[in-house]
């Protein structure tokens, strides 16, 4: 992974994120998923600022941003994307590509922010809402996240992010993802468990969604499933699907050069 530039932070709602700004062109917001930062598109950031303003916040509560605690719904980090679209003076609709969780806010941001939308990449993501199973697992690990710290869920997502190859071999991008879900802030990474246990389905809104639409996914990801995804993008007008080989769910950590061309083909479609 590619060092980022330094963020800066930007006051957003009753809150400050820190965001990193990039190059010039039309606009293109990166959302990181659960429980990472910007850093996880260091490879689009370096790469795609050629040709786009890059704009990469850690949401609230993880990265460098300021913790709100208790619970952050996917809506709230919709909607203070969209404020920090304004905070930035970003007038020309966006093109939005979120990962995983950056995916569950990316829909909330199509059904409450649709004028500051040009074009969407979900990456890595599901539009179900959590079983009830798997939503009442997410709090009982919030809770034990605050008492212990983020360890029990980096040990935890790890073998769910990457191939078993990539973690035998040590592959840098798994011990820098690591490092980032160990220094995430535990009361910052609970409210997102929480957030997302408490997220609505969105599978039946999918066919409304009448911008351009981009779904790429790792075909190997344990987490959002290949033929689920595919799935998605059969169900909105005009989706288009792209697999990237030999990835997981980390597609644009673990394939820089393939995810970032699929978005530029997608782009100049
Ligand atoms: C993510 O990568 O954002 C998470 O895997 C999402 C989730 O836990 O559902």
């Amino acid at each position: 992974m590619s060092n980022p530039p330094a963020g800066k932070k930007v006051a957003v709602a009753d809150t400050h994120l820190n965001v990193i700004e990039q190059g010039k062109g039309r606009p293109l917001l990166l959302v990181h998923g659960f429980p990472l930062d910007h850093s996880m598109w260091a490879g689009q950031i370096s790469e795609l600022s050629s040709d786009f303003r890059v704009i990469a916040p850690d949401l609230r509560g993880l990265g460098l941003s300021e913790v709100t605690t208790g619970t952050v719904t996917m809506q709230r980090y919709a909607d203070d994307l969209a404020e920090l679209l304004t905070a930035l003076d970003v007038k020309e609709p966006v093109i939005f590509c979120g990962l995983s969780m950056g995916g569950y806010i990316a829909w909330q941001f199509v059904a409450r922010h649709r004028a500051k939308l040009a074009a969407l990449i979900v990456a890595d993501s599901r539009a179900v809402a959590d079983a009830e199973k798997a939503a009442a697992g997410r709090k009982e690990t919030a809770d034990k996240v605050e008492k212990e710290g983020t360890k029990v869920v980096a040990d935890a997502m790890l073998p769910k992010l990457f191939p078993a190859r990539e973690i035998e071999r040590g592959a840098a991008f798994v011990k820098a993802t690591e490092a980032v879900m160990l220094a995430s802030p535990p009361a910052g990474v609970a409210a997102a468990l929480r957030g997302m246990a408490a997220r609505p389905d969105f599978t039946s809104e999918l066919p409304k969604i009448d911008i351009p639409t981009l779904i790429i996914c790792g075909e190997e990801d344990a987490i959002a499933p290949a033929a689920e995804m595919k799935g998605i993008a059969e169900a909105i007008p005009g989706g288009k699907f792209v697999n990237i080989a030999g990835a997981g769910h980390m597609s644009p950590l673990e394939k820089p050069a393939e995810f970032n061309a699929a978005i530029r083909s997608f782009l100049k479609s």
